[in-house]
């Protein structure tokens, strides 16, 4: 995010406002996860494969006696998903939407053939019933989030969220339309969310922060 908190612009343009250290550091932490999950919109408009760079972190990964790459993982409630985005072109790892049975029948049809889909039959997804879905039917245990905002603060009021990586970039951007990293909800969250730091570090006009996220209540299983 920018030094005064926006996450992009306010059209939600893609934008590319970090360095490569950063993009490297993103790779890094998607290596780790056995499941990488992003929401519908960062999905739209960013048209991202999810896939790792160069064959070092695959191999890392089989070395630890993970997949090659992780499970990706798209979160959306009306189910409206364009089978042609970049995701679908790529089979490095198997794709599984969580979604509900708003989804019409065609996008049924043929995001069937692309990926596995579970629907529930909910207004939204729950959030912690996917989590334990995804331990449950993938063995998945760590699971990376990749935003945006509005599912990092779903996952944030679910309990669902232990870690937080921050990367402080170097730019303000102003404007009270383009969304900080929990959000565009004009309401403040249930409850304040403690955090503490865990991990600190600079390069160039870069900082990058972990987070330990607290209190995280575990999904029920
Ligand atoms: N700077 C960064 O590090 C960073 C990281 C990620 C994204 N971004 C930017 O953030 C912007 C998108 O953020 P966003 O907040 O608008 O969207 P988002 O969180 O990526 O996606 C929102 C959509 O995800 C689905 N969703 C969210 N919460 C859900 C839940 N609890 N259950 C089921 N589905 C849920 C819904 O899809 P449906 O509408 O299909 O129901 C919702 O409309 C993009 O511009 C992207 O570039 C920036």
């Amino acid at each position: 995010m920018t030094v005064d908190g926006k996450i992009t612009t306010r059209r939600f343009s893609p934008i590319d406002f970090t360095s490569r250290e950063d993009k490297q550091h993103l790779f890094q932490q998607r290596s780790l996860a056995d499941a990488v999950l992003i929401g519908h919109r960062t999905l739209q408009k960013d048209n991202v494969r999810l896939g790792l760079p160069g064959e070092a972190m695959s191999a890392e990964r089989l070395a630890r006696g993970q997949s090659e790459y992780p499970l990706r993982v798209i979160v959306s409630n009306a189910g409206r998903i364009d089978g042609d985005l970049n995701i679908f072109r790529t089979g490095i790892s198997p794709i599984v939407i969580f979604s509900t049975t708003r989804m019409p029948p065609r996008f049924r049809k043929s995001l069937r053939e692309k990926a596995t889909l579970h629907l529930s039959d909910t207004p939204s997804v729950d959030l912690a019933w996917m989590l334990r879905q995804l331990r449950v039917d993938y063995n998945v245990k760590r699971v990376a989030c990749e935003g945006g905002a509005t599912l990092f603060r779903s996952l944030l009021e679910a309990g669902c969220v232990d870690q937080l990586n921050l990367t402080i970039a170097p730019y303000l951007f102003g404007g009270k339309n383009a969304p900080t990293l929990s959000g565009l909800a004009q309401e403040f969250l249930p409850s304040g969310i403690r955090c503490s730091l865990t991990g600190m570090r600079t390069a160039g006009s870069e900082c990058f922060l972990t987070y330990r996220v607290r209190p995280c209540a575990r999904p029920k299983s």
